[in-house]
């Protein structure tokens, strides 16, 4: 691909010849790893799974909910850069170990499983590290912040035996279920399109996402390099800190945030491969508050099976929510948020089937989780998702820095910069 399909000033480079041959060697060095990779002892079916976290902030504290929920669960150590997290876990779990630095709570020999909630830049050199040092885990999603670095993440989760589950939890839900199988049962036909949206508001003046700076959030309070993680240097910035999502060195806006669950649950109701190509365009529309992540966007996928996909966002309006529609030829799959996914028979093609709506519980992605590091089985979201997921996302992010059409193989050969 030419300079001219993606641009220069976009601080797009091509990963060079270099960059390549370290990937390989560090993937050929991941296999090898897999040989000596520490893993913690074997787990019987009713011993308690010891678990750590990286990263508690407001998904952080969900999860902490969602595990401490859970039968013959314990978490044992958390850690987090902000002094105010680590405070507050300790009022709900007294005598959990706290860390600054997530590599100690790593060292620790007893931990089972980890669960990573940290920003997305931070993801991969968590996920790495969490693997490397032979703990199950749990990350949250996107898997990774770019491209390179989910081809890296897919290397070393491959490599070793973990249990790799990504907080894409729309995969442990009924609605999952019940289209997959209305799509095995041939009721759905043939399918060349598939539309879904996600839409919210907020109150004028306020942009969506935005959160206030806690008065205790200073440069004595938060290992500020830890949080930069590479990235450029420079002084303390509370607001960053905070609003990592709004800025792209630290985020890929509402597709990590949101598209990923929604494509990843496309993708594998339809066993979808990775898209040939996306086209994103949108836009700063709803509020112009210093924000670099469009809030507007519309995204094409081409999937090389004769499928497009189309997504899109606004943060102006919630009237239709959030929603998927898989469009067959014989029927119509209707999937809304925690709802029971619906299907309606096309008459012209399937004379005699009926309306239906799906009935098949949650499974509950964490319980799936800590279910899967006793069993040993693949989990509902394992790594392979995490990376056809996160591709398709950065596809679309690259094409809509770049303003041009970006085809899976351009997309591979680039790694943004920040
Ligand atoms: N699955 C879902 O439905 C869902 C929902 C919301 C958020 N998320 C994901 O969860 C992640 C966290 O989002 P959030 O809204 O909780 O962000 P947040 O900013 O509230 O929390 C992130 C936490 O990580 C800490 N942190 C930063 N750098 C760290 C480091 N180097 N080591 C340890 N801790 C560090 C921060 O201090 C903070 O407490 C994101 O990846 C987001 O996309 C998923």
């Amino acid at each position: 691909m030419g300079k001219s399909i993606i641009s220069e000033s976009l601080c797009l480079r091509r990963a060079n010849d270099s960059t390549r041959r370290t990937f390989l060697k560090q993937a050929a060095m991941g296999t090898a790893a897999a040989l000596v990779f520490p893993t913690s002892s074997v787990l019987g079916a009713n011993d308690r799974v010891r678990v750590g976290m990286i990263g508690v902030g407001d998904r952080g504290s969900d999860l902490l909910e969602q595990v401490l929920a859970l039968p013959n669960v314990e978490v044992v150590a958390m850690a987090d850069v902000y002094s105010r997290r680590r405070e507050a876990v300790k009022k709900k779990v007294p005598n959990i170990q706290t860390f600054t630095d997530h590599r100690r709570l790593l060292d620790m020999k007893d931990i089972d499983g980890v669960i990573v909630a940290s920003p997305l830049h931070i993801h991969a050199r968590h996920f790495l590290d969490t693997i490397a040092a032979g703990k199950d885990l749990y990350s949250e999603k996107t898997m990774t912040w770019s491209i390179p670095e989910a081809e890296k993440c897919l290397a070393a989760a491959t490599a070793s035996n973990r249990i790799v589950q990504i907080g894409l939890q729309a995969q442990s839900s009924g609605s999952f279920v019940d289209a997959k199988q209305w799509i095995q049962n041939g009721w759905v036909g043939k399918v060349t399109h598939v539309e879904s949206w996600l839409s919210r508001n907020t109150p004028h003046g306020h942009g969506q996402w935005v959160r206030g700076v806690p008065s205790d959030c200073t440069a004595q309070n938060v290992d500020w390099s830890a949080f930069l993680n590479g990235r450029p240097d420079r002084p303390f910035d509370p607001y960053r800190l905070i609003n990592w999502r709004l800025f792209w060195e630290f985020s890929g806006g509402n597709c990590t945030e949101n598209l990923v669950h929604q494509i990843a649950w496309i993708m594998t109701v339809l066993e979808l491969p990775l898209p040939s190509a996306a086209y994103m365009s949108g836009g700063i529309f709803s509020e112009k508050d210093g924000r670099e992540v469009p809030d507007t966007i519309a995204v094409t996928f081409d999937f090389p099976v004769d499928i497009v996909v189309t997504w899109q966002s606004t943060f102006s309006n919630k009237h239709y929510g959030l929603g998927d529609r898989i469009l067959g030829s014989d029927g119509t799959i209707e999937h809304h948020l925690e709802e029971r996914a619906q299907y309606w028979p096309e008459k012209i093609n399937r004379t005699h089937g009926e309306d239906t709506l799906g009935n098949t519980p949650d499974q509950g992605h964490m319980r799936n989780w800590i279910d899967c590091i006793h069993s040993r089985k693949q989990p509902n979201a394992p790594a392979e998702l995490g990376y056809r997921s996160a591709v398709a996302v950065h596809m679309a992010n690259l094409s809509y820095r770049s303003k041009k059409r970006v085809t899976l193989e351009e997309a591979k050969a680039y790694a943004p910069e920040y």
